[in-house]
């Protein structure tokens, strides 16, 4: 529904103060998502309609080819068309702030080495690469995480522990493909593209369980103990550090993961993309990164899968990583340039990460969890006047002043979408990426300012209504989460 079909149509920014109080009083009691104008605009995108009947009931307006069902879009494609729909295009971006997509910056970073500006395109880079990988590519892998986390122990990598995938999501459906049927254990929130994962997996049967801000979002090993017991889990999957709350499980945490897993033959699959995005205090510690490979006793029998990747590209399952950019990526993962890389990033982005959370605070929005890793903060806002504590309306109220953030019901891995999404966990908070330079971080955080003023000024009646429609069809946006 649009908001002018809707009482609180952009007149309503006029309406005398005693009505407004009203309506205000009647945003803050929403209790369901029906009454919420951003969050009926989600669900009337493809895919997006409440599933869960059994058998699956298929939305006949969403079925144009027989049998295809629209996957749903990931929350970067949601928000970028959601973004385009209030004018966002990526000729007039520098005038936006997108503190949504799941992407660092891309320019040189003070100190770091020199990034690639062209590669060599030999002829028989041409050729398909084998579906394994190059082998020269696989033998740097082994040998930088040898050499960053093994150094000393008897069992060490070689190629043959190595696989190159084209991406993250490509190397987890690999993995999805192969797994019998199982019970899979998976965290909220978490990396959205588990919930297309175990949707389209179905041999994997999804045990979620819910992280709390007590605990600081850290995968909880003795509950997953416990679960391994009761539940029968065999395979567990998670990110560390965690996308999208920052955190992360190192030292003797990991290495009980590590252990448990061993110890009840438990398959863990670690998604370890951020492992070098860690922000030490200590300045002896920059250039240390993250992984489960440090506490594996034999890397041949301990059953471990490490999902890491140089960048973010590719989707889906493949026919392979693209044989040019394996061979360019060779001279990547010489461990002299990694350090080098690791500590200049690491200091860049540890400024940046406390610059956000400064301002944050200045703005009333103090994290109650600060990240220690990645490069996003998982912002909670249920203290905002209604209907601005909840992340599809501040993700709505952040467009129109030319803000991407991502809304935090993407982070809720709900592979059979039952819940009403006021219900989720991750409902009153939204991820917000200090990927970007500091100037868009900037831009992006004076747009929080300008939205809380007119809060504090106007009072929640003037948020919640009145959204610009979806433009159709625009799905080209394919960025990452
Ligand atoms: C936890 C996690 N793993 C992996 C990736 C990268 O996946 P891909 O290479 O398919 O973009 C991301 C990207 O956002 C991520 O957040």
């Amino acid at each position: 529904m649009s908001g002018a079909n809707t009482p609180f149509s952009a007149s309503g920014r006029s309406t005398p103060l005693h009505l407004r109080d009203i309506v205000h009083d009647v945003i803050r009691h929403y209790r369901h998502e029906k009454d919420s104008e951003a969050h009926r605009i989600f669900r009337q995108s493809a895919g997006h309609k409440p599933k869960g009947a059994v058998p699956q009931t298929v939305n006949p307006d969403e079925e144009t080819v027989p049998g295809i069902v629209h996957p749903g879009s990931t929350g970067v494609i949601y928000c970028s068309d959601r973004a385009m729909a209030n004018g966002f295009n990526y000729a007039s971006s520098h005038e936006w702030a997108n503190l949504g997509q799941g992407a660092p910056e891309v320019g040189q970073i003070p100190e770091a080495p020199p990034r690639p500006t062209s590669i060599p395109l030999p002829e028989d880079s041409l050729e398909y690469a084998p579906t394994t990988g190059v082998k020269a590519l696989r033998e740097a892998v082994a040998n930088l995480y040898n050499q960053q986390y093994r150094q000393g122990k008897l069992s060490q990598y070689t190629y043959e522990n190595v696989c190159i995938v084209p991406g993250g999501r490509s190397g987890l459906s690999r993995v999805a493909a192969v797994v019998g049927d199982v019970y899979c254990s998976y965290q909220i929130p978490d990396y959205t593209a588990y919930d297309q994962v175990l949707s389209a997996f179905k041999r994997l049967v999804p045990v979620p369980t819910a992280l709390d801000a007590e605990n600081k979002y850290r995968l909880d090993v003795e509950q997953i103990k416990k679960d391994i017991r009761t539940q029968g889990l065999e395979v567990i999957l998670a990110s560390n550090p965690r996308n999208p709350t920052g955190q992360v499980i190192e030292g003797e945490e990991l290495k009980t993961l590590v252990d448990t897993a061993r110890e009840n033959s438990v398959t863990l699959i670690l998604d370890e993309f951020y492992s070098w995005y860690m922000y030490p205090d200590d300045e002896k510690d920059f250039g240390r990164s993250v992984s489960s490979a440090e506490f594996i006793d034999n890397v041949n029998q301990d059953p471990v899968i490490i999902v890491n990747g140089l960048t973010k590209s590719g989707s889906f399952l493949d026919g392979g990583a693209n044989h040019p950019l394996q061979l360019a990526a060779i001279p990547l993962l010489d461990p002299e340039r990694v350090l080098q890389e690791k500590i200049a990033l690491q200091k860049h982005f540890k400024h940046k990460r406390d610059h956000v959370l400064k301002r944050l605070e200045e703005l009333g929005l103090k994290v109650e969890v600060p990240p220690v890793a990645t490069f996003y903060i998982w912002l909670n806002l249920e203290h905002l006047p209604a209907p601005l504590n909840n992340g599809l309306t501040f993700f709505e109220e952040l467009l129109m002043e030319k803000t991407i953030v991502i809304p935090g019901i993407f982070f809720d891995i709900n592979p059979s979408h039952r819940r009403n999404l006021f219900h989720s966990p991750c409902h009153c908070f939204v991820r917000l990426s200090f990927g970007p330079p500091l100037e868009d971080l900037d831009k992006g955080l004076d747009a929080i300012g300008r939205v809380l003023k007119k809060a504090k000024k106007e009072g929640g009646s003037a948020f919640g209504h009145s959204y610009k429609k979806s433009i159709d069809g625009i799905h080209q946006l394919d960025k990452h989460i």
